[in-house]
């Protein structure tokens, strides 16, 4: 079954510098949004492991996010652990731009 995706709107695209991320809150629940030179990403707001970093403190370096709390890291853009690979994939979510606003298809 097929159910329509509202798209969320999440700010401008000019509200997030070329490597570098922020986090944004919906319905109580982090979104990491990413934007790189390739782009705008998203994934979960809050690191994989126990601690629940925000992913959002973190560095990012090209197409990784190094997480602020372990120093582990992670694709932006498939969410693979890259550092540790018994870490769980970081959720992905789709992000689209139209008319200079961003948004969050979930
Ligand atoms: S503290 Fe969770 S991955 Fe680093």
């Amino acid at each position: 079954m097929n159910e329509e995706i509202e798209p969320i709107l999440i700010g401008e695209v000019d509200d997030i510098e070329v490597g570098s991320v922020e986090n944004f809150e919906y319905e109580d629940i982090n979104y990491s949004i990413f934007r790189l030179d390739s782009g705008f990403f998203a994934t979960q707001g809050n690191c994989p492991c126990a601690e629940r970093t925000l992913l959002s403190e973190a560095d990012v370096e090209g197409e990784e996010v190094e997480c602020p709390s372990c120093g582990n890291t992670f694709s932006i853009v498939s969410g693979d652990p890259i550092s540790d690979l018994e870490l769980d994939t970081l959720k992905i979510y789709d992000v689209t731009e139209e008319d200079g606003n961003l948004y969050l298809n979930l």
